[in-house]
């Protein structure tokens, strides 16, 4: 097995999160799981920066590193456009784009003065209507992989 890695999973509490997380622990990994509320998981809110940043110091004084951050959280919209709100859209944007952006934010910060340099990489789905479905970040490994190897 590849040695043992400190690994966020944000929205843990149930369906991918929750397997990605079983499994990984599984391999013998220190996974760290996040909720807004479910008891025996490190609380988050992806839409609070200070939430954001309390969890990324309170893995760093638990375990000295974060090895990988699992962006998982996500909440869908289902319904034709002229259904959706343009302040439900905007709601939906907070979780999963900007979500994704705080965290991914706070952990490459903390690589950075682990010494390890942003190592971060975060995807869902992309596409038309990515965001309402959940997604809406792909793009952003590109540029992170371009960081990793100038
Ligand atoms: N299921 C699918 O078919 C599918 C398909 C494509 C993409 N995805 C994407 O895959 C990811 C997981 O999907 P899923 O179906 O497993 O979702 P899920 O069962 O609804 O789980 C979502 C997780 O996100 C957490 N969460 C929601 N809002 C949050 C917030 N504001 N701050 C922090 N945590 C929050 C929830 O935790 P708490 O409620 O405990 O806080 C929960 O653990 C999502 O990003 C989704 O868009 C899913």
């Amino acid at each position: 097995m590849a040695a043992a890695q400190t690994i966020i999973v944000t929205g843990a509490s149930s369906g991918i999160g929750r397997a990605i997380a079983l499994h990984l622990s599984e391999q013998g990994h220190d996974v760290v799981g996040t909720s807004r509320g479910a008891s025996g998981l490190e609380r988050l809110d992806v839409t609070d920066e200070t939430s954001c940043a309390a969890l990324i110091e309170r893995v760093l004084a638990r375990t000295g590193r974060i090895d990988a951050l699992v962006n998982n959280v996500g909440q869908a919209m289902l319904g034709a456009q002229e259904e959706c709100s343009v302040d439900e859209v905007r709601a939906l944007f907070e979780v999963n784009v900007f979500g994704a952006m705080r965290m991914t934010g706070a952990a490459c910060q903390a690589q950075v003065r682990q010494g390890l340099g942003p190592r971060g990489s975060q995807a869902r789905n992309s596409g038309p209507g990515a965001a309402r479905r959940g997604g809406g970040v792909k793009g952003s490994r590109k540029p992170m992989r371009a960081e990793d190897n100038p």
